[in-house]
C-alpha cells in the first residue's frame, strides 16, 4: 500500500491523521481503517458509492473520461483482438497467454466441461417458465457438492478456474434446453468455447446447428465486453462471500444472484422488454422519454446511466458499433434497433439526461447482439453471468489471496432508544396510548 500523505481532519474537539494512499493510476484514497479507534466516529456512505473496499489489480475505470483496462489493456483492443478464453485467462492469472498456455487453458476448458449425471435430475424439478438466473445460481452451488475439493490452494488454480468457466456455459445452455422441454446437448471437444456454447444451445437430435463463424466472433466480443468492471454489485457480493472464507461456488452464486437484479445485469433483460414495450405502445418513445423524467413515475430509461460512468460507456459504444457491423451480415433487420438509436438520439439531446450525465450504458444494445444470435429474452442475464465469470474468479482469487479482513460495515442506528419490556396483554392499551394501530 502506497502511503504519499496525510489528511488531517478535525472531529469536535480531537484532530486526527489519515494515510491518503495512492494507486497506479493517480486515484486517492483516505485510509479511514483507524477512524473510529481513533476519532470516534465511522464514515456514512450510502451504497457505498464513494468507499474503495479494496485494493485491486484487475480493472481500471476511469468514469470521467470513459476508460476501462483489464490488467492495464484496454476493453476495446481485447475484444478488437482477443478470444474470450484469453481474456479469461488474463483475468485469472493477470497476463496474456503464450500459444502453450492457451492451449493448456482451452485443453483443461474441454476435460472438465460435462457436469456430473446426478445434476442432470436437478433440471427437471423446476418449474417450466423458471428464470434461467435462478438456475443457475443454484446450480452453481451445487457444484461444491459435487466438486467439493476446489480452492484457491489447489496448487493449480488454472484447473479450478477453467473447470468453472467450463462448467458454468454446460450450465447454462442445460437449463435453457430444459426450458425448451428439448433433451440437452454435450459439449464437444472438437470446438472452441463459443462454438460449444452455441452448438449446446441450438443443435438438437433431429437438426445439427451450423456453426456460423460470424455469431463465433460477435459471441466472443459479447463475453470479453461483459468480463468484469471492479468493484460493482455482483463482484462485491463475490468478495464479501469470500471474505467469511465461504467456497469460490458459494461466493460466485451470490455474485450471480446480485447480478440478475434489473440496476445491475438483469438491465439487459429489461431493456428488450422496454423496447418491445415501445414498439407495441405504438412507437411513442416521447411518452417513455417523459415518464423516465417524471419523479412520481417509477419508471427509468433501462440500459442508461451509470455509476461510475459519467461519459458513454466504452462497452456500449462497442456494442452500438458492433449492431451495424454484425446486424447486416448476419441479415437481420430488427425494429428494436431503430426504436434505440432514436431513444438514444432524443435523450442525449435532452437536458434532464444531459445534466445528469446519462449515458447509454453496457445493457443498451447488448440484447439486440444477443437477439441476433438467437438468444432469447429471459438468457440474456445468463450471457452476462458466462462473460463476467472469469472476472468474479479473479476477484474472489484477489480477495483470498490478500486475506482479507471479512466486509463488516457500520450503520448509524436510527431506531428508538432504550425503553421499556411490555407484556403481550398490555400492547394493545399501550399502542392505542400512541395512537398506533
Ligand atoms: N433513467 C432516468 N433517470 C435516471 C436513470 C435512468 N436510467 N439513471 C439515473 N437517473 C437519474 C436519477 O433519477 C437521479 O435523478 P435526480 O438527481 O434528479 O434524483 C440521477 O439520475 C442520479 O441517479 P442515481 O440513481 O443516484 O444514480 P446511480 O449512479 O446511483 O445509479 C444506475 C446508477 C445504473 C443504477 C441508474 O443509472 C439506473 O437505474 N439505470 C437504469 C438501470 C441500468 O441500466 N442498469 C445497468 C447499469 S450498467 C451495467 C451493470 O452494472 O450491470
Amino acid at each position: 500500500m502506497n502511503v504519499t500523505s496525510k489528511a488531517r481532519l478535525k472531529i469536535k474537539n480531537k484532530t486526527i491523521e489519515l494515510p491518503v494512499v495512492e494507486g497506479s493510476e493517480e486515484q486517492f484514497g483516505l485510509d479511514i481503517s483507524r477512524l473510529k479507534a481513533d476519532g470516534g466516529c465511522t464514515t456514512y456512505d450510502n451504497g457505498f458509492a464513494n468507499t474503495s473496499s479494496c485494493m485491486s489489480s484487475i480493472t481500471y475505470v476511469d468514469g470521467e473520461k470513459g476508460i476501462c483496462r483489464h490488467r492495464g489493456y484496454d476493453i476495446v483492443d481485447l475484444a478488437e483482438n482477443c478470444m474470450f478464453v484469453e481474456v479469461a485467462y488474463l483475468l485469472v492469472h493477470g497476463q496474456l497467454p503464450t500459444a502453450q498456455e492457451l492451449n493448456r487453458f482451452s485443453r483443461y476448458l474441454n476435460q472438465h466441461s460435462m457436469i456430473h449425471e446426478n445434476m442432470h435430475h436437478f433440471f427437471s424439478g423446476y418449474p417450466a417458465d423458471s428464470h434461467p438466473m435462478g438456475i443457475l445460481a443454484s446450480m452453481v452451488t451445487s457444484l461444491s457438492s459435487f466438486y467439493p475439493l476446489l480452492s484457491h490452494k489447489d496448487p493449480n488454480f488454472d484447473i479450478t478456474a477453467a473447470r468453472l468457466i467450463s462448467k458454468v456455459r454446460t450450465i447454462a445452455a442445460f437449463s435453457y434446453k430444459k426450458s425448451q422441454g428439448e433433451p440437452v446437448v454435450y459439449p464437444r471437444h472438437d470446438l472452441s468455447y463459443c462454438a460449444n456454447f452455441l452448438n449446446m444451445m441450438f443443435s438438437s437430435p433431429v437438426a445439427c446447428y451450423d456453426i456460423n463463424p460470424d455469431i463465433v466472433t460477435l459471441l466472443n466480443k459479447l463475453l470479453i465486453l461483459h468480463v468484469d468492471h471492479g468493484q460493482n454489485c455482483s463482484a462485491t457480493a463475490v468478495r464479501l462471500v469470500a471474505s467469511a472464507r465461504a467456497n469460490l461456488y458459494a461466493s460466485i452464486s451470490a455474485g450471480i444472484c446480485a447480478l440478475w437484479g434489473p440496476l445491475h445485469g438483469g438491465a439487459n433483460q429489461a431493456v428488450i422488454e422496454m423496447l418491445n414495450k415501445i414498439k407495441n405502445d405504438g412507437r411513442n418513445i416521447h411518452k417513455y422519454i417523459q415518464k423516465a423524467k417524471d419523479k412520481k413515475d417509477d419508471f427509468r430509461l433501462m440500459g442508461f446511466g451509470h455509476a461510475v460512468y459519467k461519459n458513454y460507456d466504452p462497452r456500449a459504444r462497442v456494442c452500438k458499433r458492433l449492431c451495424d457491423e454484425f446486424l447486416p451480415k448476419l441479415g437481420i433487420v430488427d425494429p428494436l434497433l431503430d426504436i434505440a438509436l432514436e431513444l438514444e438520439r432524443i435523450a442525449l439531446e435532452d437536458e434532464f439526461f444531459i445534466s445528469r450525465k446519462l449515458y447509454p450504458n453496457v445493457d443498451f444494445y447488448t440484447g439486440i447482439l444477443y437477439r441476433a444470435i438467437g438468444i432469447p429474452t429471459n438468457m440474456l442475464t445468463v450471457m452476462f453471468a458466462l462473460g463476467r465469470l472469469p472476472g468474479w474468479i479473479a476477484q474472489w482469487n484477489e480477495g483470498v489471496e490478500s486475506s482479507t479482513k471479512i466486509y463488516r460495515p457500520r450503520q448509524i442506528y436510527i431506531g428508538p432508544k432504550k425503553r421499556a419490556f411490555i407484556p403481550i396483554d398490555k400492547r394493545k392499551k399501550e399502542r392505542a396510548h400512541r395512537n398506533i394501530h
